[in-house]
């Protein structure tokens, strides 16, 4: 688990010590999401969204811009991705969700990258047998949402690097070394493999227009660590004469241990969307709250939802309803709840979604080939 005193790391492969969402905004020089521009996308978007709401989308690059191209008649494409060194959890769906509310409510194509090369490049044990099979399997949690075949793309790095190499010769050639030294801190030891993949990464952003012809904005839902990347696809889009992607980004979501994100190194920490019901219900139980020491104290002094993982839990996903939401917080704070039976709240919720999401990832098996960028190669422009 995350040590609070430790000092923030934040690269795209490295998230470590207590998050401090404004200093990102000010280190990474995004613009914060305020409510002017959640009123905007409601707006344009013809309803609300709790994920903004509640700020877990809570910073962007450009999404004015985009929101103006918009509203002059450009339609644009959402671009984001996966990098599948394992097994998908519940805190992994949860953008995805959102991705898929943007892509439904602004009619758009969707480009998901599944970046198998960078997986077997930085995880040092993994074999191109396992990430074959992980792109396999996430593609499964991906389309279990809910997404259409028709307007929804599979980018499988390595097996469709002929779409992508003509993209990936020229942003690689624009970007030297030492910027990528400085930007992504890669150190001597670093396998080449690594260091040429952030090309590829910057390749979906553009690779659109390259297909149509024409230019065509690119909205990328992302969490915050991907935003390195963005710095140089965005530095190189204006050298080779495109569109600088805009993107909408997201805080981690965090695991049911005390502070930090889900994370898949720590099993009991993250549900996945694999785990039988009752082993999730057993997670459910386990899980770090804002609860007292004893029962006495908590009726007494209340507990703290702003530091329980099953409180985010609800907030993020369980509870979409705002008077509920506000409710069980007002229950918890008041201490008319304990820990105990809040759980028991979350529980059958958990296990139902799960039960829901693994019988529609079950439909999805034989239809993974459906939704491969492979179709992408006829209507190229060239
Ligand atoms: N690098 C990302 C990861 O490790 C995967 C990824 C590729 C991605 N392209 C993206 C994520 C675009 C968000 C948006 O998970």
């Amino acid at each position: 688990m995350a040590d609070k005193d430790e000092e923030m790391v934040v690269t795209p492969w490295e998230v470590r010590g207590k998050i401090d969402y404004d200093r990102l905004i000010e280190l990474f020089g995004t613009q914060r999401i305020d409510q002017r521009l959640r009123e905007r996308i409601y707006k344009a978007a013809g309803e609300k969204h709790f994920l903004l709401e509640r700020g877990l989308f809570f910073s962007h690059r450009d999404l004015d811009w985009l929101l103006d191209e918009y509203a002059k008649g450009h339609p644009f494409f959402i671009y984001t991705g996966r990098g599948p060194s394992g097994q998908v959890h519940i805190g992994h769906l949860i953008p995805w969700m959102f991705t898929k509310w943007l892509k439904d409510r602004f009619k758009t194509r969707l480009y998901f990258q599944l970046t198998n090369d960078e997986k077997f490049f930085f995880e040092e044990c993994m074999t191109i047998e396992e990430v074959r099979h992980y792109t396999y399997e996430n593609s499964l949690d991906l389309l279990a949402l809910g997404f259409e075949p028709e307007t929804t793309f599979l980018i499988d790095d390595i097996k469709h690097i002929d779409l992508l190499y003509e993209l990936g010769v020229q942003v690689a050639k624009k970007v030297t070394f030492s910027t990528a030294k400085a930007v992504y801190g890669f150190e001597n030891s670093m396998n080449i493999g690594g260091i040429w993949y952030p090309a590829l990464q910057a390749v979906p952003a553009f690779l659109h227009s390259w297909i149509v012809g024409k230019n065509v904005p690119c909205l990328i839902p992302c969490a915050i660590d991907q935003d390195p990347h963005w710095r140089v696809t965005r530095d190189v889009a204006d050298k080779l004469g495109y569109y600088k992607p805009a993107s909408i980004q997201n805080k981690f979501v965090p695991g049911l241990g005390e502070g930090g994100k889900m994370s898949s190194s720590d099993p009991m920490s993250a549900i996945f969307t694999t785990d039988k019901p009752k082993l999730a219900r057993k997670k459910v139980m386990n899980a770090f709250t804002g609860g007292r020491a004893t029962a006495e104290e908590q009726r007494r002094l209340g507990a703290n939802p702003d530091v329980c993982s099953v409180f985010k839990y609800y907030s993020f996903i369980f509870m979409p309803d705002d008077r509920e939401l506000a409710d069980i917080d007002q229950k918890c704070r008041s201490g008319a709840i304990l820990c105990g039976e809040c759980k028991q709240i979350l529980a059958p919720r958990m296990v139902e979604f799960l039960e829901r999401h693994q019988a529609a990832r079950e439909e999805m098996k034989d239809r993974v080939d459906e939704f491969s960028a492979a179709r992408l190669r006829d209507e190229v422009r060239r």
